[in-house]
């Protein structure tokens, strides 16, 4: 029987080989927000290793917007040139070059995992924060600065921007992070947005940011091209953002034209309590497919290609979206159309392996 994973997916002018996307993964290795050879090759080999779709990492609209010092930006257009070259690669590999577009508000400013991922103190490279309000994500952390009107509207324009050099850059699918517990989720939150203005307190309050964002984007982005947004489907915590509003989210952002709904969730707060395991996200993709009649893609602990073909082929998601397995396995497409006996075209070059 032929595979689901292994069937294209068109999405206004762009069609995906397959239904494996590799999930944006910050690699902290940008200098001032420059790609460089290392991302070259991190997402080349994706993209030769056979995914239809590769998601750049959280890239970040402006330099106070990076969660790491060490993440990419495009808040210049001096660093549109790498990305060109990373995404002509990509395409010649017959993949599809995607960019998420980020803002990490008072989650920024934070070292890289390998050196323990907390605050970066100004003297050492870091920087005063920004959120909704003035909590701090961890208590011992200094409190964001609330931003004012015109903070938001400085985010808004930096995405604006931003969307122009990614067209520039080449990229065929635009992401918005608006998930994990970064600017756009804080302001979803009820536990991180205690705001009493026109962004905060109801739903149509504590979305409004997030929509103008998409507003934003759409303003530059080609209407032939693919939107999508990641969100966080629940915060796992009482009192937060919950799938039911993320449903009705999901419904807005589908009639502002939006084309998939990443569904992730978690990263707003540290009370958290998350029951992790095998395609523990997945239900949230399906929910929100079936209720609003929106294409979706499905994350988080998806690793072997007879749970990613279950998840396509029973309409659960639209796209598996994979990342820490594909870091064991940069070749995943490949290797998951070998066990599904999909046929598919490998690399002229890697072609007598293929048994
Ligand atoms: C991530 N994740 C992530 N998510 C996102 O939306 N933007 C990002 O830039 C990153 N960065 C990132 C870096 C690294 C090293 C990892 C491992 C993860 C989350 C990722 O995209 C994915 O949602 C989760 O890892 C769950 O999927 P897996 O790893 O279980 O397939």
């Amino acid at each position: 029987m032929a595979s689901a994973l292994f069937s294209p997916l068109t999405i206004k002018s762009i069609t995906l080989k397959n239904r494996l996307a590799i999930s944006p993964m910050c690699q902290y290795s940008a200098v001032d927000g420059f790609a460089n050879d290392w991302h070259l090759v991190h997402l080349g080999s994706r993209a030769s290793g056979g995914a239809g779709l590769i998601i750049q990492e959280a890239t970040s609209v402006s330099p106070e917007g990076r969660i790491s010092p060490e993440d990419l930006g495009l808040w210049k257009d001096e660093q549109i040139e790498k990305m060109q070259q990373i995404n002509r690669f990509i395409i010649s590999q017959n993949s599809v070059p995607g960019i998420q577009l980020a803002h990490a508000g008072r989650k920024a400013s934070a070292a890289s995992p390998w050196n323990g991922g907390r605050k970066v103190a100004i003297e050492k490279g870091g920087w005063n924060t920004v959120a909704p309000s003035a909590i701090p994500f961890y208590d011992t952390d200094p409190a964001p600065l609330a931003l004012d009107l015109d903070g938001i509207q400085k985010v808004i324009a930096d995405f604006k921007s931003a969307t122009k050099r990614a067209v520039q850059a080449g990229f065929q699918v635009m992401e918005i992070h608006a998930a994990h517990g970064y600017l756009m989720h804080q302001f979803l939150s009820p536990l991180s947005n205690t705001r009493t203005d026109a962004y905060g307190g109801s739903f149509e309050n504590r979305i409004r940011f997030t929509l103008e964002i998409v507003a934003a984007v759409q303003a530059e982005w080609p209407e032939n091209l693919p939107l999508f947004v990641r969100i966080s489907a629940t915060d796992w915590a009482e009192g937060g953002w919950n799938l039911q509003e993320s449903i009705a989210l999901s419904r807005i952002l589908k009639e502002k034209g939006v084309d998939l709904i990443d569904a992730s969730s978690g990263g707003a707060v540290t009370q958290q309590q998350i029951p992790v395991g095998p395609n523990y996200q997945v239900p949230f993709a399906e929910s929100i497919k079936m209720e609003v009649g929106i294409l979706t893609g499905a994350v988080g602990l998806i690793t072997e290609a007879a749970q990613a073909e279950e998840i396509v082929a029973s309409g659960k998601a639209d796209l598996v979206l994979v990342a820490r397995e594909s870091l064991r396995d940069p070749n995943l497409g490949l290797t998951f159309a070998h066990e599904l006996k999909a046929e598919i075209a490998w690399p002229k070059q890697y072609e007598r392996a293929k048994l």
